[in-house]
């Protein structure tokens, strides 16, 4: 498979700190570079342009920092770009990571295909989410590197495919990067997704509930106390299928069992930094999103220990005693 061997060789372990809104800031995206894995973050997590070029400039100050200190090239930043129709800014934005030379970048949330020109000509490699087999066929049209395969028990808007089916119909005419994301709550899973042949796993709920998350500590403290059977997957809030923590619903004053009808809620403009400030959207801000994944949190480690944890659960897998 195609992951550029200059990457790979930089790379701790096969993994991609996945972007979420909100929660991915410039704490966690440095720490899981220094730790080895790529660090990625929505540029719609900066409320403007100069707070992107800001993060940007300082994430790059502290790669360079980390290459002295080791003698050793960290793992690459990889901002996460919104690309919906419906998001203002992604030319601005692109234009912000365009300036800060990164060397991956992620679409997600709609076509790839208007950013591909510049992204290419300055030498990125492009992976984009997609949810179905038909997205995949688009995006590979479209030029991408890789491709980002959300699969059903995936934290935030998910995907509702089957892994095992999702990885193996692409790989029937994809020999390109491909990316599990969904469900990855330890090595033996990120193991399992290579064995099935994805070249990176994706990991979001896990990192929720590091030390470096921008999340809340009650949010990270509902991580460690929720288990699998606590996800409610559902439209009420922002429309689209997303997965959500039952006891936060219930927390809200809501019945996770007879919620409103579909998007009557809507965190999703959140995204909008001018809708963040209202009372209704800080009242939203506490249902709060994670994954089946959730199941393999038991702590809130530093972001340097749950790699190194996972690490050793991976090579546990790919090296049995
Ligand atoms: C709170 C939250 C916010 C998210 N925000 C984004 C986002 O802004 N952009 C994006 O591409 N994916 C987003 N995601 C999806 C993750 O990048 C990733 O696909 C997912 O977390 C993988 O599943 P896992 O949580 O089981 O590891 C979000 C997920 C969560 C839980």
């Amino acid at each position: 498979m195609t992951l550029p061997t200059a990457l790979k060789s930089r790379l701790r372990l096969p993994l991609i700190a996945a972007p979420m809104f909100l929660v991915s800031g410039p704490a966690l995206v440095k720490a899981a570079c220094r730790s080895g894995v790529i660090g990625a973050f929505p540029t719609a997590n900066c409320r403007t342009v100069d707070e992107l070029d800001r993060w940007l400039a300082d994430m790059g100050d502290d790669r360079s920092r980390a290459a002295d200190e080791t003698g050793r090239a960290p793992a690459p930043v990889c901002p996460n770009l919104i690309v919906h129709r419906s998001n203002p800014r992604v030319a601005d934005d692109l234009a912000a990571v365009l300036r800060a030379k990164v060397e991956i970048v992620i679409t997600s949330v709609g076509s790839p295909e208007p950013v591909m020109k510049p992204l290419k000509e300055a030498g990125c490699l492009v992976l984009a989410d997609v949810a179905s087999v038909r997205h995949a066929e688009k995006a590979v049209a479209a030029g991408v590197d890789g491709l980002v395969l959300l699969t059903a028990g995936a934290g935030g808007q998910t995907g509702w495919v089957n892994p095992f089916s999702f990885v193996r119909a692409v790989r029937a005419f994809w020999d390109g990067i491909v990316v599990m994301a969904g469900g990855m709550s330890d090595g033996q899973a990120i193991a399992a997704a290579e064995t099935l042949g994805c070249d990176l796993a994706y990991m979001g709920t896990k990192f929720i509930a590091t030390r470096e998350s921008l999340a809340k500590d009650a949010y990270k403290a509902l991580l460690v106390a929720s288990r699998l059977d606590d996800i409610l997957l559902t439209r009420a809030f922002t429309g689209l299928e997303t997965n959500m923590l039952r006891p936060s619903i219930a927390a809200a004053g809501l019945d996770p069992d007879n919620l409103p009808p579909r998007g009557a809620i809507d965190i999703a403009k959140d995204i909008n930094a001018a809708e963040r400030e209202k009372p209704q959207a800080k009242r939203w801000k506490d249902i709060w999103s994670a994954g089946h994944s959730v199941s393999g949190v038991t702590d809130i480690p530093s972001v340097a220990d749950l790699v190194e944890r996972t690490a050793r659960e991976y090579a546990a897998v790919k090296r049995p005693a």
